[in-house]
């Protein structure tokens, strides 16, 4: 029934039609201000300034995803360049996420590419880091590509590899070599099991061995995850191999399990928070809904009390 719920949810987040309509009634509506900053730059700016004074740093995304056309494509850069200024104006301890597709990898992979290098100019200029998010399987391999491409000029980009794949212990090998920051996921779509684990169990298991690979090959890990029980063995393992903070920070995104982030932050661990702003927060919301089917019901209870 949960794994019926899951895929429902996440068939719903890749409808235009429902975005629509959702995006009418509004982003309060639904619940979704808890994982989404707002709908404005300058939401985010606020958040991001909370965020910091509590001792978390944050990387920003502006939401969006498969951008249909090249003025899409361009609006979402403008969005990253934007956000990148106004993150150093404000003097903001705070990186840049983004997904390729916003940037228009659907429609034409050198005009992405070269999105990107826009992006990372102005993001070296302005002494900033860009995640590259990763996305369905089936944007894997091009991601890949482009991310290769893209570190060979620039030290400042970083990638995701999630642990429900297969091919990502050899991604992880190829790619994390030479002390590369690598933010591991246990990943957030439905694929098929011919390309990923589908037992949690597996996924859990598979994200410990990867995190610990990395760490132990050199590299440094943003290890992603609000799983607790994960967080602490790794906190054990990593304490064994006398491994030092710097090689390491966590992740967590917005609006879910802040007392975890504190409590890391408060041990002088590097807690970093993931901030999406923007109006295409649908598929996003969906994704966090289907990860706790429970949320569906806080979404339910807030309808109910309006
Ligand atoms: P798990 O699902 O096992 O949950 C552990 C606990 O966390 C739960 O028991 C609950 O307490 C809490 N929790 C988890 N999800 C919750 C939710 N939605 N609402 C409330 N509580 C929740 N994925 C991807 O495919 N590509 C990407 O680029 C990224 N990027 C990314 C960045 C950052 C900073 C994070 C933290 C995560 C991502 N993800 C992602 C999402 C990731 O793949 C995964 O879907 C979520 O992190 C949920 O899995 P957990 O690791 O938290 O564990």
């Amino acid at each position: 029934m949960e794994k019926l719920l899951r895929h429902l949810l996440l068939a719903i987040g890749k409808n235009r039609g429902a975005a629509r309509l959702m995006r009418r009634y509004g982003m309060q509506f639904f619940g979704a201000r808890r994982f989404v900053a707002g709908e404005k730059l300058d939401d985010a700016i606020a958040a991001v300034r909370k965020l910091n004074q509590e001792g978390k740093e944050v990387t920003i995304d502006h939401l969006g995803e498969y951008a249909r056309n090249i003025g899409e494509a361009k609006r979402a850069v403008s969005y990253c360049l934007q956000a990148l200024e106004a993150m150093h104006t404000a003097g903001l301890q705070s990186n840049l996420s983004l997904k390729l597709t916003s940037l228009g990898l659907d429609l034409d992979q050198e005009q992405c590419e070269r999105h990107m290098r826009a992006i990372l100019d102005s993001a070296l200029h302005l002494n900033r880091f860009v995640r590259i998010d990763m996305e369905d399987y089936a944007h894997c391999q091009q991601t890949v590509d482009i991310y290769k491409r893209l570190k060979a000029d620039y030290e400042h980009v970083g990638i995701v590899l999630q642990a429900y794949l297969y091919r990502t212990t050899d991604d992880l090998r190829r790619l994390g070599a030479g002390g590369a920051n690598i933010r591991l996921v246990k990943g957030a779509y439905k694929e098929s099991e011919a390309v990923a684990y589908a037992k949690k169990t597996d996924v859990d298991a598979s994200f410990e061995t990867l995190v610990q690979n990395h760490l132990e090959n050199g590299g440094y890990a943003a290890i992603a995850t609000h799983d607790e029980a994960l967080i602490h063995r790794l906190l054990e393992w990593i304490r064994s191999r006398n491994i030092a903070r710097d090689r390491f920070e966590f992740q967590m995104l917005y609006g879910i399990r802040a007392d975890l982030q504190d409590s890391l932050a408060g041990q002088g661990y590097k807690v970093r928070v993931y901030v999406p702003f923007g109006e295409d927060w649908f598929g996003y919301f969906m994704r966090r809904l289907a990860e706790r089917p429970a949320n569906v019901w806080f979404v339910l209870r807030n309808w109910w009390r309006k």
